[in-house]
Order: structure tokens, then C-alpha cells, then sequence
């Protein structure tokens, strides 16, 4: 079979954020697939890119205070950590703001206005009176015209998925102040999707079957028919795609229209191409020769909710600005977590990615379990964390890595880690592996990982079956039986070898240990034609993979800490446990004049204080307060005293009260004074 040239993309996220769970699934499904590619010996080029423009990402640079392209960046310089850590394997990753992006998209645009497809119009817009600016989609938003569903965007519904202009929704108001915008008008540039020649192709290319799932082309189809507007009129077709936008926007300036700018939408997808542009003439290759091979597939993986983009608006820009069109739209659902409740991170509810790297849980776990599930539908999924533990250890660790386990201490103990003759039961069993191998092959082509895991883990089932049956553990202890025992453990490493050809797309990392173990080069799907045969040494086993762990998965659902307040120390000391008004009333505090007050010799510290509190007879008092006072300077000064505190015998005679003081202490000390008028014996309350 000859060499497939193909070229794959996934989805540019905006960089305004870090990457969810939703991201690295459909990384995940990806790379699995190009990775398929590549074990049946297909060329690929897979690339991604940040989606860098658009009034969203303008508005959050500002918020910031950056610039929009150092904002852009700064989220760039974060994805690696989760491309990596999930054995995601682009050849490129660059950002719609690059140079190539700028002058490709520009190009386009140039090639579909000259074919007539570009068409300016005069058009009322929301603008912000608060804001001074033209509202940006995504900061409109009101009601959805079709489905009626309250909160929605201004250029797409999430919940029905109709894409609207922003002034069908209704009640509309402006995120950024909360204004109700007025309309203003201002000229604006389409790309005529109303062109009879868009309607003809797009309703071949949408429903021959060969470029998008049944359910999508379904889905499509309800676009092109009659519909109503919002003000009750019909149209049929499609209507034309505004593709500019006012200054101020971050973006690619269209080519002879000062002030206007191509909709983040326009330059996205071109941004495809332009990361793979970047890719070649990074490898001294020349992009237009490789687009220009006629056999050359290009495949865009995407979520469900950018369906119209990539199936009407983009095989459109291609197809009349003379280039090549997209051979498949792999559209996949969206994904749940723990039963479908609403991915939420304040709730703790969501599946962090970073979390889940930064709690050493294996990311192989998750491509399996992901794998498991997806089927190549455009279908939600759902991850469940008793699920996930329960599929992987008993999949990957009971069924699949067990098989080593059991037979790899043998043959290294007792055969000096070389495989013997396999006989005919265990060729038996061989042969019955090698037999799916196209079904799996199929497959992962169609995305349907879960039938290629069914298909591997019901071949695990017959591998561990022929073990029970053979009972390697009690061949070794028998006399006369070491050939035999030979013969079956080399049938389970060949089996295994054979298991882990059709798992490595999903499983790449557990895939390279496992050919550092047995001691052979990188696998291919075409080695499953072949065995290791006898004689052939293989190395250590070592522990493949760990179980999950219950404890992993809670702390990965733990809600996020409630931050830690520090606490408040006034004049650095904490308030004190709280207590009832009848504790306080427990203290009788009494206004008490200083009558008297002298050093105590031998003391720094003490003063003596002779009060009067009104109770016709004189009390004395030490207190601690001679760093701060002189003598002098406190008698006949009116102060507050704990009247009822038990008398304390100290060094220097008996102490009948305390008066009140504030500050830490040392130099710090300031004795309380009432205010004038206050007279001696008074209650403090
Ligand atoms: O929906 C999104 O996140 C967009 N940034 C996807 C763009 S895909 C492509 F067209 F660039
Ligand atoms: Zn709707």
C-alpha cells in the first residue's frame, strides 16, 4: 500500500486561558489517530496553533495591561506543560498572529474577491455607548432568536448551535457595562455564502457522505432549509458571513480597507495552514508543492460547537479561493465529568489537567480511558472517576500488563531471558491475535477507539485464558517440564508484543518501555506479520504500570482549598475567643483615681499606684508601666481598674486589682484614661 500524505489539525484555542479537559480530549483523540497513521507507515503533519485574535482577547490584554501580542504569548508559554505531559506530539504549534497567518489569510481573501465573492454593505451594528466601541459578538448578549434560550452569545447559540447576527437576539445588553447597546452603522465586508455556486457546492460537499459523520451532514442539512427570521420572514440557503470588524480589534488588517479588520473567524481556520506553512519552511520544504499533491488529505479535528464554521464557511474559503478542500471534519461531543454534572472549577467538579499531571496520575490512564469511550460520533462522553479506575486497572493492569508480569520472571530466571520454540497451541493462540489485526487497524481509522479497545482487551481475555489453563507457575515447579514452561511464557511475550502493537497508538510511553523490555525497535502495525521468534533475548521485565488509585482520584475532585486567610492580628495580637455579654459582666472594671504613685525599689518595671475607687478606702496596685511613666506624671490622673480580680501577693506586697494599659509592652505601654468627667468608683460597662 502506498504512503498516505496527510495533513491533521485540531482545533486553535483561544489564548485567552489555559487549556480544560475539553482541549486535551480532543488532543488526546488526535494524536491517537495520528499516531495510528504513522504505525501503518502514513506521513502526517500534525500542527496546531493559538487562536490569537478578536475583541475577547483584546478586551482581557487591556484588563491586563499588556499587549495583545505579549498576552498571547504569555498563554503560549503554558501549553507545553500539558501537550508534554499528555504525550501529545505536535510537529508545530504556532499562533494565528504570525506573519504567514497574515499574509495567507490576506491572500485568500484577495483570491475570493476576485472571483466575486466579497461584497461590502453598509450595516447597523450594536455599539457600546458606555464603551465608545462597536460590541464584539461575544459581548453581546441577550436571548437566542430561535430556540429562546436566555443568556446566549451574539454570534452563536450553545444551545441550539444556530449562528445569528447579534442583532436578532433579543433583549439584547453589552457584557463589558452592562449598557443597552445602540445600533450604529458602519461599512462592512461579506463573503457572499448566498452565491448560488456556495449554495451548489456546500450542499454536495456537506451531504456526499465523504467529508463529515451521518449525524453532522443531518445536522447541516436543517441549515440550508426554509427557515423564519427573527423578524418573521423566510430565507433559504445561506446567508452571507460578515467577516470584518472596526477598529479598535486585534487582528489582520484587510487589504485595501484602512480601519477594518478580517472577524477572528476568517483568519482562524487560515491559521491551519499557516502553522503547517511555518512546519515545512522550517524543514526547507515548500508549502505550495505539498499542498499542490492532489492525494494529499487534510483532516480537522473540532468540537460540535464550531460545526458550521468548518463544514460551510471554511471548505468555502478554500474552495473558491482556489485552493484545496478539507477531506473529513472529525466532529467529537463534548465531555462530561462525574455523570455529566456541569464542568465547574469553583465547585471543584471539573477535571483539572495540570492537577491531574501535578498528582503523578499516569496520562496514559487517561488517553486509555478517553480512548475507551470516544467511538468517532459526534457524541458526548462522560468521564466518571469509579469508572476510570475500575476500566483502567482492570483493562490495562489486570488484562493487558498482567500477561508480562506473568511470564517475563521465567524466562529471565530460568532461560536466561531468551524465548523458545512456541508450539502449536501457542501458535494457535498467535494466530488468532494476528487475525484482527485489520479490524483494529479499521478501527482506529474511523476513530472508533472503543471498538479497537474492545477488540484488544477481548484478545487479552484469550491470552489470560491460555495462561490459567497452562499454569506457568506450576509448570516451573515440575520436574521435566522446563521446555514447556519455555514454550508457554514465550507465547505470552508474543502475545503480549502483539497486544501492545495495537495499543500504542492510545498508549505511546507504556509502547516504548514495553520495546526497551523486549528489546526491539520502535513497533509498527506491520510487525504484527512477524514474531520475535526463539532465541530471541529480551530484557528486564520492570513494574509497566502502576493501578489507580482511589486516593488519586479524590484528591483530584477535592474542591479546590478554601484560601487560607491569615490571620488578622490587630496591634499583632489576635481577638480573642468570643464570649457572652455575662462573661463580660463578669469583670467589674471600675474608674479609680491615682492618689499616689512611687517607684518600687528593685524593680525596673513595677510602679506603685494608690487608687481610690470610690469604696472609702485606698487600694494598692502594682503595675508594669514604669518604662513608660515617670511617678510624677500619673498622680492624680483618673485610670480604669479591674476591681474584682483576685489580690495577688507578688515579691514587692499585695496587688488588689490591675489597672488597664494598651501596647506590646517596653516602650510601648499607655495607661487608659476616661474621659473628663468620669468620677472614681464608676462602673465601666
Ligand atoms: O472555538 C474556538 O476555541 C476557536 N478558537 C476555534 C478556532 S478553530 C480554527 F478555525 F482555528
Ligand atoms: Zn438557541
Amino acid at each position: 500500500m502506498s504512503q498516505r500524505q496527510l495533513f491533521v489539525t485540531t482545533a486553535l484555542p483561544y489564548a485567552n486561558g489555559n487549556f480544560h479537559i475539553g482541549h486535551i480530549m480532543e488532543y488526546i483523540q488526535a494524536d491517537t489517530w495520528v499516531r495510528a497513521q504513522r504505525m501503518q507507515g502514513n506521513a502526517v503533519n500534525f500542527v496546531g496553533a493559538d487562536d490569537a485574535h478578536g475583541a475577547p482577547i483584546m478586551i482581557a490584554a487591556e484588563k491586563a495591561g499588556k499587549t495583545p501580542q505579549q498576552f498571547v504569548a504569555d498563554i503560549a508559554a503554558g501549553r507545553k506543560q500539558y501537550l508534554d505531559g499528555f504525550h501529545i506530539a505536535f510537529d508545530n504549534w504556532s499562533n494565528t498572529d504570525s506573519p504567514e497567518n497574515h499574509k495567507l489569510s490576506q491572500q485568500i481573501y484577495r483570491d475570493l474577491k476576485a472571483a466575486g465573492f466579497i461584497e461590502t454593505r453598509v450595516i447597523e451594528q450594536f455599539f457600546d455607548p458606555e464603551k465608545n466601541m462597536f460590541l464584539p459578538d461575544r459581548f453581546i448578549k441577550g436571548e437566542c432568536p430561535r430556540c429562546h434560550a436566555k443568556d446566549q452569545y451574539g454570534d452563536n447559540c450553545e444551545v441550539c448551535s444556530s449562528v445569528y447576527a447579534p442583532t436578532d437576539l433579543i433583549n439584547p445588553f453589552s457584557a463589558l457595562s452592562g449598557a443597552t447597546p445602540v445600533l450604529k452603522s458602519s461599512e462592512h465586508f461579506f463573503f457572499k455564502l448566498s452565491d448560488p455556486r456556495a449554495v451548489e457546492f456546500l450542499t454536495e460537499w456537506t451531504q456526499n457522505g465523504k467529508h463529515v459523520q451521518p449525524e453532522v451532514a443531518a445536522k447541516i442539512k436543517e441549515w440550508f432549509g426554509v427557515r423564519t427570521n427573527p423578524d418573521g420572514s423566510t430565507s433559504e440557503g445561506l446567508d452571507d458571513w460578515d467577516i470584518s470588524r472596526d477598529a479598535p480589534y486585534f487582528g489582520i488588517e484587510i487589504p485595501d480597507a484602512p480601519g477594518k479588520y478580517f472577524y477572528v473567524w476568517l483568519d482562524a481556520p487560515v491559521g491551519y495552514l499557516a502553522s503547517l506553512k511555518e512546519l515545512l519552511n522550517q524543514r526547507g520544504e515548500d508549502y505550495d508543492t505539498y499542498m499542490a499533491n492532489p492525494d494529499l488529505e487534510q483532516y480537522h479535528f473540532i468540537g460540535k460547537d464550531i460545526i458550521t464554521f468548518h463544514t460551510l464557511f471554511w471548505p468555502a474559503m478554500l474552495k473558491f479561493s482556489g485552493r484545496k478542500t478539507p477531506t473529513k471534519i472529525c466532529v467529537h461531543g463534548f465531555m462530561t465529568v462525574n455523570n455529566g454534572e456541569k464542568m465547574s472549577k469553583s465547585r471543584g467538579t471539573g477535571l483539572d489537567p495540570l492537577k491531574y499531571l501535578a498528582l503523578k496520575m499516569n496520562p496514559e490512564w487517561l488517553r486509555y480511558y478517553l480512548g475507551a469511550k470516544l467511538n468517532g460520533k459526534n457524541e458526548d462522553i462522560d468521564f466518571n472517576a469509579e469508572d476510570f479506575m475500575l476500566r483502567v486497572n482492570a483493562d490495562l493492569i489486570g488484562k493487558y500488563v498482567n500477561i508480562a508480569s506473568r511470564a517475563a520472571g521465567f524466562i529471565a530466571k530460568r532461560f536466561d531471558g531468551k524465548l523458545g520454540q512456541v508450539s502449536e497451541d501457542g501458535q494457535a493462540l498467535l494466530a488468532a491475535l494476528r487475525e484482527p489485526h485489520s479490524a483494529i487497524v479499521a478501527a482506529y481509522e474511523a476513530r472508533d477507539t472503543a471498538r479497537a479497545a474492545r477488540e484488544i482487551m477481548a484478545l487479552c481475555d484469550k491470552v489470560n485464558s491460555y495462561v490459567d489453563a497452562n499454569k506457568p507457575w506450576e509448570l516451573a515447579k515440575q520436574e521435566g517440564m522446563d521446555a514447556r514452561l519455555q514454550d508457554v511464557c514465550s507465547t505470552c511475550i508474543e502475545a503480549f508484543r502483539l497486544l501492545t502493537i495495537y495499543l500504542k497508538p492510545m498508549l505511546p510511553a507504556l509502547a516504548e518501555q514495553v520495546e526497551a523490555f523486549l528489546k526491539v525497535e520502535a513497533l509498527q502495525f506491520a510487525d504484527t506479520g512477524r514474531l520475535l521468534g526463539a532465541g530471541h533475548a529480551i530484557g528486564k521485565y520492570e513494574h509497566l504500570m502502576q493501578r489507580v488509585v482511589v486516593e488519586q482520584l479524590d484528591a483530584l475532585f477535592e474542591p479546590p482549598a478554601a484560601p487560607v486567610v491569615e490571620a488578622v492580628k490587630p496591634g499583632g495580637e489576635e481577638i480573642a475567643p468570643t464570649i457572652t455579654i455575662d462573661d463580660f459582666a463578669k469583670i467589674d472594671l471600675r474608674i479609680a483615681k491615682i492618689v499616689e504613685c512611687k517607684p518600687v525599689e528593685g524593680s525596673t518595671k513595677l510602679l506603685q499606684l494608690t487608687l481610690d475607687a470610690g469604696e472609702g478606702r485606698m487600694r494598692n496596685v502594682f503595675s508594669g508601666i514604669a518604662s513608660m511613666y515617670r511617678p510624677e506624671q500619673l498622680q492624680g490622673k483618673l485610670t480604669v481598674l479591674v476591681a474584682n480580680l483576685a489580690p495577688r501577693k507578688m515579691k514587692f506586697g499585695i496587688s488588689e486589682g490591675m489597672v488597664l494599659a494598651a501596647g506590646p509592652g517596653g516602650e510601648e505601654i499607655y495607661l487608659l484614661s476616661p474621659d473628663s468627667g468620669a468620677k472614681p468608683g464608676q462602673r465601666v460597662k
